[in-house]
């Protein structure tokens, strides 16, 4: 017993003299643990004769107790001598709070509108759900028209206004031009248009709700140089300045004049040709951005516009189209943009 006594003395001493939980820790395993002095006194047992065994069995869990309750106690006293500031590791990661991010069409709709903004151009946004008459009459398509199966159309289950008729969901942003003539009733107007659009069409180059950009500029003098030089250089600002454009020949029922405007593919450089093989991109060495034209006097005379005094052009793109056209923006389905990946999406 003289030999635990000791042990007890000795490891008492060695908890005075230790002072950081790594000194405590490798103590207590060789106190403890598996090989350690506890386990190794009770090996002992198998020595003692069977009159000694109870005895000295007991002796050894109180030893046991003993040394578990000391290393504890140490334990205890490190703790409550260590500082709370020390308890910091400050080489742990920290916590990472996931943050959001601004959905591309956003971040798309946000250059645009800078963009036009430095021209002088003025952001506006016009309902969704629109009347039949600011969608097509006022846009000089007459009720029964055929032209207006051109532009497919999602209708509300709504009564029927008798003045404006059915209500759609807008199909183009076009009907932002009555409704900004009548806000702005006396030009100069520069309104740049953007908002939600719908058709009824689901494929790769296709989204049933989708967005547009309508310029629209209306003052006197005005002509077809002054929608290509802006066209221009919204272009340039938007995709670099390598990129050119070309107008078209094309019919809207709501421009006189009508164009397509088409951009140079920004993969071949207007080549059409990629390492001596077609470009797969645009065909052609073009690609289309969208409809324009000179505001048709019939459009200006519904949105109250002297047109003996102004003339206008607008132009309406898709953003989700002109967003894929960008340099190295290789989307092959533009539905893509809303299927709500994270991992796609985090990537803008
Ligand atoms: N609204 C037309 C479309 O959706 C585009 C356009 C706008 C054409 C303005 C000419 C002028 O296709």
């Amino acid at each position: 017993m003289d030999t635990i006594d000791q042990l007890i003395q000795d490891l008492k001493a060695k908890l005075q003299n230790s002072t950081t939980f790594d000194e405590l820790e490798k103590i207590e395993i060789d106190y403890l643990g598996r090989n350690g002095l506890v386990n190794e006194q009770f090996q002992l047992m198998k020595s003692i004769s069977p009159d000694k065994k109870k005895e000295f069995g007991a002796q050894l869990n109180t030893f046991k107790q003993k040394v578990t309750e000391l290393i504890s106690i140490k334990k205890e006293s490190l703790i409550s001598q260590t500082d709370s500031s020390e308890q910091i590791d400050f080489t742990l990661p920290g916590k990472k709070f996931s943050t959001g991010s601004l959905h591309m069409v956003t971040l798309a709709i946000e250059e645009i509108t800078s963009i036009f903004n430095d021209l002088g151009f003025i952001r506006m946004s016009y309902p969704e759900v629109e009347w039949e008459y600011f969608s097509f009459e006022a846009l000089n398509f007459i009720a029964g028209h055929p032209a207006r199966d051109d532009v497919e159309t999602f209708f509300i289950d709504a009564p029927t206004h008798e003045k404006y008729g059915k209500m759609v969901l807008t199909p183009h942003t076009s009907s932002g031009q009555i409704r900004e003539m009548f806000r702005i009733k006396e030009p100069p107007i520069r309104m740049i248009n953007i908002g939600k659009t719908y058709r009824p069409n689901s494929d790769a180059t296709h989204n049933p709700m989708f967005h547009q950009f309508e310029g629209m500029c209306v003052d006197k003098n005005i002509n077809i140089t002054h929608l290509k030089g802006t066209i221009e250089y919204f272009a340039k600002a938007f995709f670099g300045p390598d990129r050119q454009i070309r107008l078209r020949p094309h019919h809207f029922q709501f421009t006189e004049p009508s164009f397509e405007i088409d951009i140079t593919c920004g993969v071949c450089g207007g080549t059409a040709v990629v390492n001596n093989i077609k470009c797969k991109i645009c065909k052609s060495g073009w690609l289309e951005l969208g409809g324009s034209g000179i505001v048709h006097p019939n459009v200006l005379k519904a949105g109250g516009i002297d047109t003996s005094i102004y003339s206008g052009w607008a132009f309406g793109f898709g953003v989700e189209r002109t967003y894929m056209m960008k340099d190295g923006l290789k989307l092959d389905d533009m539905r893509t943009m809303y299927g709500g990946d994270v991992n796609f999406l985090e990537q803008f």
